[in-house]
């Protein structure tokens, strides 16, 4: 499932209307509804063209411009070659595996390269960008519903005087397929579903590696780490940035870390703008064209026991070009509990709580509500 822990309150997902429309109740949390939704905000697309100039004062961020942002070549996150993971014990496997290690470990941030799914994600990008050319009357034919967070639209919105970011999004649970909400689902294009349905597919395939290979790392029972990720979530979030020419002032996407496991994010169009916080600064990312993005989340950091980190990261825009996402968002299922993993705690004292998915989900919700940081409620102090 695809949650942000937000500090500053504006950012979210999780819910999912299902199919038989059981929302707006507790009740039924096991079918990811009733998580609660978003106050309804501008459309920042339409926004960006009235608002050239004098952006209005809900978008302006002051603490920003006096933020540290450090252009340096050298720190690049690590390239993980996975073409070089699939047979293990063939050249390069070892080497391979243990620069993931140190990927997860020292970085929380890594480039996928070799990946093998570049046509299904060219293809996702295409109709990503359509989607957001559409006049707005079409978009909005997916938008966000009262206490949903599928849909069209914005970032969580919880109260009338928080900042909000510049950007809008499409944010879609494409997994567990049985909860699949298609009323989301754009039309147009008419290959959107197509494409998205096939590009979820692949993008399940690579996180699942992934998530075994770091489950190779971390010295976890091939049983216990299928029994996490039997059934998990997958939620899949468009983002769009329009330029601003007062671009320095706003962010497109205010700085959080993942609530989830492990995403998998493609920048769209050349733009830049994704920034990952290393020793307090902000370090702006460049991938290597064609390669996959995927970051630690939270529930990663807590089943590792801490080993790997989530990390805080933040989008910024451009005066003058638009900028468009797509991230991936990986999590255990709904039947799964949240804490370390037992192999990791036998022999030391477990850093974090174990509470349940739907449990952790409240949490995720009320740690947005008050401000504080997810991961604090789950540290044993
Ligand atoms: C996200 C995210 C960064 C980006 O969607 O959670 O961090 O570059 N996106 O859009
Ligand atoms: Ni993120």
């Amino acid at each position: 499932m695809a949650i942000d822990n937000n500090n500053n309150n504006n950012n979210n997902n999780n819910n999912n209307n299902n199919n038989n429309n059981n929302n707006n109740n507790t009740g039924e949390i096991h079918n990811r509804a009733g998580f609660g939704g978003s106050i309804p905000v501008d459309n920042v697309q339409a926004l960006a063209l009235e608002y050239p100039k004098n952006v209005p004062v809900r978008y302006i961020r002051t603490e920003i411009e006096s933020e540290e942002i450090l252009y340096d070549e050298s720190l690049r996150i690590p390239a993980i070659d996975i073409s070089k993971l699939m047979v293990v014990g063939e050249a390069g496997y070892d080497d391979e595996l243990a620069k993931l290690h140190v990927a997860c470990r020292d970085w929380g941030f890594f480039q996928l390269v070799n990946h093998g799914i570049s046509e299904s994600k060219d293809a996702m990008k295409k109709v990503t960008e359509e989607f957001f050319k559409l006049p707005l009357e079409e978009k909005m034919k997916c938008a966000q519903l009262p206490n949903t967070i599928e849909g069209y639209g914005q970032a969580f919105v919880v109260s009338d005087e928080q900042k909000l970011d510049w950007g809008d999004m499409l944010f879609i649970l494409p997994l567990p397929i049985q909860q699949r909400n298609l009323r989301f689902w754009p039309q147009i294009p008419i290959s959107f579903r197509k494409t998205l349905d096939e590009y979820s597919n692949k993008l399940y395939g690579v996180s699942m590696k992934l998530f075994k290979l770091i489950s190779i790392n971390l010295g976890i029972k091939s049983e216990s780490g299928d029994k996490v990720f039997k059934n998990y979530s997958q939620g899949i979030r468009m983002n769009y940035y329009p330029p601003c020419l007062e671009a320095r002032k706003v962010l497109g996407l205010a700085p959080h870390s993942d609530a989830t496991g492990l995403t998998l994010l493609v920048q769209v169009n050349e733009v830049q703008g994704l920034q990952i916080k290393k020793n307090s600064k902000w370090v702006p990312i460049k991938p290597i064209p064609g390669s996959i993005i995927v970051n630690i989340g939270d529930v990663l950091e807590i089943m590792s026991n801490g080993e790997y980190k989530s990390i805080e990261h933040r989008a910024v825009v451009d005066f003058e070009k638009e900028r468009l996402s797509i991230a991936a968002f990986h999590t255990p299922g709904l039947e799964t509990m949240i804490g370390p993993l037992p192999e990791l705690v036998k022999e030391k004292a477990p850093n974090y709580k174990t509470i349940d998915a739907p449990e952790y989900l409240k949490l995720v919700i009320s740690s947005k509500l008050d401000g504080k940081c997810l991961i604090d409620h789950m540290k044993i102090q």
